[in-house]
């Protein structure tokens, strides 16, 4: 359950410098005529190698900030463990994993804290600003509208199979590149071309993060399978039965406003739980060339995956 959920019926302070409040990938604060923002992502491990866990973690938790069309500045580390059972050693390479992506994305740690937890997690409170003042949310998309994915979906089950023992890291190297690369230059991209709307895919899946949008913008989607990048690994997986339990909870949350006569495992593809996906953004049909060109030029990849409709459900064809 996430926190606009339990929200429900306790009303905030109002504010009217709270710009975006909770409910959006991350918070917006006006202050001294800048837009801050703001937000917090946390997750246990998802790889063997502690350097990489932290990397990814870090990417995953810098994503929100980027999915806002902002750019993060500082952080602060929130690490979970059990000394006995992790060893300093290895927490400490979840810390140069991290530091070291931070670093690539130009922010800077400011601290952190940690408390013993027998299940290990690690991830970072990210503060930011939005240039010029702008700002992405998931409200704004418009019927026509091309809806754009940036990184493959799949890596829940991949992270199953690893935790299992089915899949080591070095399988699945191209899926732990995606992982680990920011959404620096996705959020350029989205920001530049002046997306309607925005957000990143993660734990609930592509569908649910697309819902997400649907909701607040109050459109439905058309979606093109044939057209949604994913991680073969990742298929062959789900089709024997492996993938986590959240990507069953994903599809009871979107069945209801879910059209499709899609195979099972497919549906199921589409509502694996991610980390560190790509965003998903919105973009006017007009900007179909600017959107090639300009993801050539960012040296990322625009998947354009369907579009917006006037319904209220996302229909999803073969
Ligand atoms: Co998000
Ligand atoms: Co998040
Ligand atoms: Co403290």
């Amino acid at each position: 359950m996430d926190l606009q959920a339990l929200l429900k019926g306790l009303e905030p302070a109002k504010d009217p410098s709270v710009l975006v409040g909770p409910g959006d990938d991350a918070g917006v604060y006006l202050h001294e005529g800048k837009a801050w923002v703001q937000t917090v992502d946390i997750i246990t491990p998802v790889l063997n190698d502690p350097y990489l866990w932290g990397a990814v973690s870090t990417a995953n938790s810098l994503s929100d900030i980027y999915a806002m069309g902002g750019v993060p500045l500082s952080a602060l580390a929130i690490l979970g463990f059990d000394h006995c059972e992790l060893g300093v050693d290895k927490v400490r390479e979840v810390l140069r994993g991290s530091l070291d992506k931070l670093k690539e994305a130009g922010a800077s740690l400011l601290g952190g804290h940690t408390i013993e937890d027998r299940e290990p997690k690690f991830g970072l409170a990210v503060w930011g600003v939005c240039p010029e003042g702008k700002f992405l949310t998931q409200k704004g998309a418009k019927p026509g509208d091309m809806v754009v994915l940036t990184k493959p979906v799949g890596t829940g089950s991949l992270i199953k199979g690893v935790k299992e023992g089915i899949v080591k890291d070095e399988d699945i190297g191209d899926a732990v590149e995606n992982m680990l690369a920011l959404n620096d230059r996705a959020s350029r991209l989205a920001r530049g071309l002046g997306a309607s709307s925005c957000t990143d895919v993660t734990g609930f899946g592509l569908l649910g993060h697309a819902l997400n949008i649907c909701r607040k913008s109050g459109v439905g989607m058309k979606i093109d399978f044939g057209s949604i990048p994913f991680y073969e690994r990742s298929a062959d997986l789900i089709r024997s039965g492996i993938y986590p339990k959240g990507a069953k909870e994903n599809l009871r949350f979107v069945r209801e406003n879910l059209r499709t006569n899609l195979e099972e495992w497919k549906v199921i593809l589409l509502c694996d739980p991610v980390t560190s996906g790509g965003l998903l953004f919105t973009l006017d049909p007009s900007k179909r060339k600017d959107l090639d060109t300009e993801a050539r030029n960012l040296g990322i990849r625009a998947y354009v995956i369907g579009e917006v409709t006037e319904k209220t459900h996302i229909e999803v064809v073969p």
